[in-house]
């Protein structure tokens, strides 16, 4: 458990304790809700979706029937673990930013040889079992958890400065940048790495909208009562009075943008108030609370030059539903 103090004493990185994530919001994040509950378009910061009952909600998301996406990009991890093998370094040190559970990692640490383990995430309860069980399955290995947003500069852990780097950026959450913070995120990832890393990103691919919207509007409601939460949280965590039962869950194909946007649609006129502050809402006007960017290779290929990186392979499956870089 060196969590905690480890981080305190490393200035570059922004962190929050975890008693911040546990017993409430941080001011900030607040401060961030309201601003974004005040604009002329309203919106919410997605990382209020994973406190504890989110991120139980979004495990039970990735096992859904409609939810393609973990498990074709599982598939693809587990086909090309024998050439990864000729791409990875000996010993190297895998940085995986957004790393709530070590699922992922696991298959990484079957097919190449890591010898040091770099999560990032802002759930420091879940960050804290990751590490405890890491420690107990494969003791051989170092583990350095980082509690931070992954989007703000991260210093590495001095005792991976010789190491080679295999970054890892798993469950297209890069489509949940818009592309400027994707190219920011992938620039900055690129200086935290260093010049010889490679960099392993999955993306979810464009495919027909029908597929697309069922994966994000599930017939079980698991992704509804998922982005329903952020209003339970801000309810139980901000002193918000959102009544759940008036807002219903969205999720809107934006072929323009290549994007899926995940919407809370107020179901009648109403006032919430939070923070203070009273926020009036039409019947049928929504809060705009997520996005997931969909790739063709083309765009991705573009995106990384962006950012100062090079496509050097791209494995996908059969289906081309989904696809996993090497980025160098
Ligand atoms: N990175 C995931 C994705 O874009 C996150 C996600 C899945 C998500 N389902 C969601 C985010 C529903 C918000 C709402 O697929």
């Amino acid at each position: 458990m060196e969590t905690a103090e480890r981080i305190q004493d490393r200035p570059d990185s922004k962190t929050i304790s975890p008693k911040t994530i546990s017993q409430g919001i941080s001011e900030e994040i607040v401060a961030e809700a309201l601003a974004g509950l005040l604009s002329p378009r309203k919106s919410l910061p997605p990382k209020l979706f994973y406190d504890e009952a989110g991120c139980a909600l979004f495990g039970e998301i990735t096992r859904l029937p409609e939810y393609y996406l973990t498990r074709t990009e599982r598939l693809i991890l587990e086909t090309l673990a024998p050439a990864l093998d000729g791409l990875v370094p000996r010993r190297a040190a895998l940085v995986e930013y957004g790393a709530s559970n070590e699922a992922k990692a696991e298959l990484l640490f079957a097919a190449c040889d890591i010898a040091a383990y770099v999560p990032i995430d802002i759930a420091a309860d879940a960050l804290a079992s990751l590490s405890a069980r890491l420690a107990g399955k494969h003791p051989a290995l170092t583990v350095h958890p980082i509690v931070a947003d992954f989007l703000a500069p991260i210093a590495l852990p001095r005792e991976i400065a010789s190491m080679p780097r295999l970054g890892f950026f798993p469950g297209s959450t890069i489509g949940n940048l818009d592309p400027r913070a994707a190219v920011a995120f992938l620039t900055r990832a690129r200086a935290t790495l260093g010049e010889d890393a490679t960099f392993l990103v999955g993306v979810d691919l464009e495919k027909s909208p029908n597929l697309l919207l069922a994966a994000y509007d599930d017939v079980a409601g698991v992704t509804a009562a998922f982005n329903r939460n952020i209003l339970a949280r801000l309810n139980r965590e901000a002193g918000a009075d959102f009544a759940l039962a008036a807002f219903a869950h969205r999720a809107v194909w934006n072929p323009a943008e290549h994007r899926i946007e995940m919407h809370l649609e107020s179901l009648a006129d109403q006032i919430v108030h939070i923070a203070g502050a009273r926020i009036p809402f039409r019947r049928g006007e929504t809060i705009h609370t997520e996005n997931s960017y969909k790739f063709t290779e083309p765009r991705l290929t573009a995106l990384a030059m962006r950012a100062g990186w090079r496509v050097e392979r791209i494995w996908t499956d059969r289906r081309k539903f989904f696809a996993i870089a090497a980025l160098r």
